[in-house]
């Protein structure tokens, strides 16, 4: 192990939620007001940093897709760089810092240099789009499962060994998250491995933020009108599987006896 006399601050990962400040956690405000030092990805900045105390330092580490980006090692070193200098460090990631975030790797980095760190939870931008959608990710009989991959690697491109018998399971809610740009690939091969072009699907865009857009579709369609609008500035997610009726669709169904 390293030397426990270098191990002097703390680090906590907060997790921001999709970005509308409401839906932090209590935990997650009270670091944010205590920080000495916020490190900040692009999807987690706006109005949240607003909480933070008015003498921290505010770090942009941001990385968004197809945008230039801080590098992983260097968000590492800036992590071990404060806390070793016995700050209180808060590392603000986007949605729930536990999924697609790049967690395990600050972690490792961490415990490397004997630097205690506690995680945050926070509400995962999938939960937020479905609430914010009006849908239950599960559903009785039709969608007992759900699932979370993305839908690109650090290439950009489509990751390989995705398992095809998992996400064309057309009784699944499958979230796609970083998955616009290769959606068209991904919805022809699932189609080509038996899954019904018409299968629901629903684009989230810019969830808690002012710009906030849904698209219902079907995956067919949802592909095609993807590669029509070409890429969108704003992070979005893709569902698709047997999405339960919006609000609007329920009002046309009789109510169930
Ligand atoms: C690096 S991942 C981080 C995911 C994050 N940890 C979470 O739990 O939501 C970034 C991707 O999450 C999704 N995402 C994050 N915030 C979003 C939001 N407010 N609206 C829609 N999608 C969002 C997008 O797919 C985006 O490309």
């Amino acid at each position: 192990m390293n030397n426990p006399a270098k191990a002097t601050g703390f680090v906590s990962f907060v997790s921001s939620g999709p970005g509308d400040p409401e839906l932090l956690t209590m935990r997650a405000v009270k670091r944010l007001q205590a920080a000495e030092v916020v490190l900040y990805d692009a999807l987690a900045a706006g109005p949240i940093l607003d909480l933070a105390s008015d003498g921290a330092q505010l770090i942009s580490v941001g990385k968004r897709a197809r945008r230039p980006s801080a590098k992983q090692e260097s968000v590492n070193a800036l992590l071990v760089e404060h806390a070793r200098a016995g700050r209180r460090v808060v590392r603000l990631k986007s949605g729930d810092s536990g999924i697609f975030g790049r967690l395990e790797e600050e972690i490792t980095a961490l415990v490397h240099d004997d630097i205690a760190f506690e995680i945050v939870p926070g509400v995962p931008s999938a939960l937020a789009a479905a609430a914010a959608a009006g849908i239950p990710l599960t559903r009785r009989q039709t969608a007992r499962r759900m699932q979370f991959i993305t839908g690109a690697d650090v290439t950009g491109g489509l990751p390989d060994h995705l398992n095809f018998d998992a996400i064309a399971d057309p009784d699944a809610t499958t979230v796609v998250f970083m998955g616009q740009k290769n959606f068209a690939e991904l919805s022809a091969r699932l189609v080509a491995h038996g899954m019904s072009p018409q299968t629901p699907a629903l684009l989230a865009e810019a969830v808690g933020h002012p710009e906030q857009r849904m698209v219902r579709s079907t995956i067919a369609d949802l592909a095609a009108m993807l590669v029509a609008e070409g890429p969108s500035t704003h992070p979005a997610l893709i569902f698709y599987g047997p999405l339960a009726a919006s609000p609007d669709q329920l009002r046309r169904l009789p109510l169930p006896g």
